[in-house]
This record gives C-alpha cells, sequence and structure tokens, in this order.
C-alpha cells in the first residue's frame, strides 16, 4: 500500500493547497494530511479550528485522512508507514526551502522520497498568509478558500479585534 503524506500547518487550508491534495490522492493508495503543531509558528486557527475545516471539507473521501502531528516529520511518517511527501511548488522562490527540507529528511531517513507538484498556474500566488491578511481587512478571499469556511475565516478575525 502506499501511503503517501502532505504536511503542513494549513493556517487556513487554501484553494492552492486542495489542488495539490486532490491531485496526490490519485496517486497513491492513501493520503495523510499532516497538520503540523508547530513550535515556532503561532497559527492564528487552533489546531482544532485547522483539522475540523480539513476534515469538512475532505469528507466523504474514503482515501484521504487528516492527523495532526508534532515533532520530527521524519519521526511520524515511520509511526504511519508512509513512503513519500508531496510538497508543492508554486514559483521559483519555493525551491530552495523545499530542496533543503527534501535533503534534510533524506539524511534523517534515506528510505524517505519527496515528490514535488507544480501548484496549478491559478492559485501560484496564493499563500495562507495572504488569506489571513486579506481577511483582517475585509478583503474578498471568496475564490481563495472553500465555500464552507469562508464566514468562520472572517468571523475569527471580527473575534480577534
Ligand atoms: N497552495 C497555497 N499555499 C501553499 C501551497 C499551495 N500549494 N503550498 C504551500 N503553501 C503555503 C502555505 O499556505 C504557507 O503559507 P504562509 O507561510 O503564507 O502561511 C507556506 O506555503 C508554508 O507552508 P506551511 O504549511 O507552513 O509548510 P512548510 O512548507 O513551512 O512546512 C512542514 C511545514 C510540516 C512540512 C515542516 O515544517 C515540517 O516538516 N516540520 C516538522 C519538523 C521537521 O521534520 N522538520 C524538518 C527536518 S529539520
Amino acid at each position: 500500500m502506499r501511503i503517501f503524506i502532505y504536511p503542513g500547518s494549513f493556517d487556513p487550508v487554501t484553494n492552492g493547497h486542495l489542488d495539490i491534495i486532490d491531485r496526490a490522492s490519485k496517486i497513491c493508495d492513501k493520503l495523510i494530511v499532516a497538520v503540523l503543531i508547530n513550535r515556532s509558528k503561532k497559527p492564528v486557527f487552533s489546531m482544532e479550528e485547522r483539522v475540523a475545516f480539513l476534515d469538512e471539507i475532505l469528507e466523504g473521501r474514503p482515501n484521504i485522512v487528516v492527523i495532526p502531528f508534532s515533532g520530527l516529520l521524519v519521526d511520524f511518517m515511520k509511526k504511519q508507514k508512509a513512503t513519500t511527501v508531496i510538497k508543492g511548488l508554486r514559483a521559483v522562490s519555493d525551491f530552495e526551502y523545499e530542496f533543503q527540507m527534501a535533503l534534510l529528511n533524506k539524511n534523517l531517513n534515506p528510505e524517505i522520497e519527496t515528490l514535488f507538484m507544480m501548484t496549478n498556474i491559478n492559485y501560484s500566488y496564493l499563500s495562507s498568509s495572504a488569506v489571513r491578511e486579506l481577511a483582517a481587512y475585509g478583503g474578498n478571499i471568496r475564490d481563495l478558500v472553500p465555500d464552507i469556511i469562508v464566514d468562520r475565516i472572517y468571523a475569527k478575525f471580527r473575534s480577534n479585534e
């Protein structure tokens, strides 16, 4: 069984992430969307909120599971019997950092492969921080994230005021 892993902060999940999730789930038997409990980044959305958004959006997709994780990705992958990390590349600027991460992970566990997918051209400008920034100032995020989370994203920023 080919188990792939798509790790990230998903603070919040965007249509760019979903495009990668969709395509990745077609080339493996099981895709784990791994939501990072991050020590260095302070997320706007709690772990529970980030996981709930993904769970709702991905409901009814039998080969996709959403699981929070902390610690090293390679350790989590071993526990989950995952062989391959999927990452999306949006622009050349992503390359250097992703290349370093892939090599670090390879160094920690040579059996792990990292596969890069080119992000859909329509989403190459998109990031979670762009969504957060727009939402905080009341900008339009409707084409950037799934419909079912739009209002909850706006509500979060209103409640933080
Ligand atoms: N579409 C839209 N946005 C995308 C995207 C896509 N396809 N792919 C990435 N992004 C954006 C994210 O939205 C995020 O945006 P932001 O910084 O503006 O909020 C940004 O790219 C970074 O993504 P993020 O989800 O924070 O992931 P990351 O690339 O920083 O890596 C892990 C996260 C989980 C892979 C990494 O931190 C990790 O493995 N941590 C565990 C510890 C470890 O093992 N470290 C490595 C060995 S030392």
